[in-house]
């Protein structure tokens, strides 16, 4: 048993799919959730800003000591994970490995299409991990970087014209291949997924990078002996780096709960 918080970051709302599926999983888990919003996107900077940035965020969510690190982020996890691991002696989790392992179970037809960042995709992330996993699985990949902003605006409900002509340009490529699954390899696009989604249509299955982490985390932590006590509510503290109305109130949707009293607004640079 280990009654330490868990911390999670990314670059504003996307990692809040890690944080539902979390709290769904382990009602008893503190969190402690870092959006750096003064910095989103994060998808379009080179690997030298995003290392920095990601040590900033990790520096940050230690002083919470936490038990574990969930990169809720496809950017962060796809260029600086390894970093992160080896500069740190805590758990430090990444979306690729899971969602890689879930793409590669669901699969039938052995056609996988992936979007994500810019970063994401130019990494070649994906790639690697399913050719461990699934040597026959073809990828078909796009880089989508048009979709953070439209999330970070609240901009992902289906009838927003916007988001689903957008939506249909990026994805009309993956869908002439015929994929049976797609990765939603950011973790902002869930919040997009019901125009995803529709597009697509029904055969395609979505991966959830962020609720994918969220289980293989569950997993790790039980089988470490590292899950806090059960029997009280877990606590939920959000954290970041821009004003916190926009978020408080797009994170409110998401979560389906009024987190505004919980959500505080910290200087990132300093750490
Ligand atoms: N949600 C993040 C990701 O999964 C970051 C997106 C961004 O800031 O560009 O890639």
């Amino acid at each position: 048993m280990d009654p330490r918080p868990i911390g999670v970051f990314d670059s504003g709302l996307g990692g809040l799919t890690a944080v539902r599926e979390l709290a769904r999983l382990m009602p008893e888990e503190d969190l402690v959730y870092f959006g750096d919003t003064g910095r989103v996107p994060y998808g379009s900077r080179s690997r030298d800003i995003l290392i920095k940035y990601a040590r900033q965020d990790v520096a940050f969510l230690r002083s919470f000591r936490p038990k574990a690190i969930v990169v809720a982020c496809g950017t962060v996890s796809t260029t600086a994970l390894e970093v992160l691991q080896q500069e740190n002696d805590i758990p430090i989790f990444g979306v690729v490995e899971p969602a890689a392992h879930a793409a590669a179970g669901q699969t039938s037809n052995g056609r996988v299409g992936l979007i994500g960042t810019n970063a994401t995709i130019r990494s070649r992330a994906y790639e690697r991990a399913l050719a461990h996993l699934s040597p026959h699985t073809q990828m078909t990949a796009r880089a989508c970087p048009l979709l953070v902003p439209l999330v970070e605006n609240g901009r992902f409900q289906m009838g927003d014209q916007v988001a689903e002509q957008i939506v249909a340009e990026y994805l009309a490529p993956i869908r002439a291949k015929g994929v049976d699954t797609l990765i939603l390899g950011c973790t902002h696009y869930p919040l997009l997924r019901d125009v995803v989604g529709h597009y697509m249509g029904h055969g395609v299955t979505l991966v959830d990078v962020g609720a994918q982490c969220a289980r293989w985390v569950a997993g790790q932590l039980e089988r470490d002996g590292l899950r806090a006590p059960s029997g009280k509510e877990g606590s939920h503290r959000y954290f970041v780096s821009d004003s916190t109305e926009d978020f408080a109130a797009l994170a409110s949707i998401f979560l389906e709960e009024d987190v505004s009293a919980g959500v505080e607004q910290i200087d990132i640079t300093s750490y």
